[in-house]
């Protein structure tokens, strides 16, 4: 895809990633928000979260990438807020598919985890992908349907 617009955040682990990151996405057909953190001084990674993904909420934001030293933390408040779908990614394979099958929204990385070249082609293919929909239009459905607390919660012979 071309022209999208991102919403950018990490915590003080993430902080150097993130940098090359946004220097990467300036330098492409791309134009990205930076909701800090702007050092490597100690940060609150669900406070980045909640601005990163309140953006892509909104709609002014196509997508979010998120990085903290695992990318776990950050995949786990993101995916607090209704509507988000944040996929924590560690190669290639999996940033496909986040797009392909779950429409994900947020990008989450480990600068602990994976290097700055990794980093960046998972980022690429996380981009360029577009969802499939079909039978995984249904599934999606059913993830709104568990954020809204619709969700059968035993199975059917209970
Ligand atoms: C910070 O030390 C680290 O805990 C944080 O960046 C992240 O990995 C949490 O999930």
């Amino acid at each position: 895809m071309w022209g999208m617009k991102i919403a950018l955040g990490s915590d003080h682990a993430g902080f150097r990633l993130k940098e090359h990151i946004r220097d990467h996405v300036e330098s492409s057909s791309h134009t990205c928000k930076d909701f800090g953190v702007f050092s490597e001084a100690s940060a609150d990674y669900p406070d980045i979260a909640a601005f990163v993904t309140a953006a892509v909420q909104s709609g002014e934001y196509d997508c979010g990438i998120l990085i903290c030293g695992t990318g776990i933390g950050m995949s786990i408040a993101a995916n607090k807020n209704t509507g988000i779908r944040a996929a924590l990614c560690g190669q290639g394979y999996s940033a496909k598919c986040a797009r392909e099958h779950n429409d994900a929204n947020i990008l989450a990385m480990g600068s602990r985890v994976i290097g700055p070249g990794l980093a960046l082609e998972i980022l690429d293919l996380f981009l360029s992908t577009p969802f499939a929909g079909g039978r995984h239009e249904n599934w999606l459905h059913k993830i709104q349907e568990l954020e809204a607390g619709n969700a059968r919660t035993r199975p059917s012979q209970d």
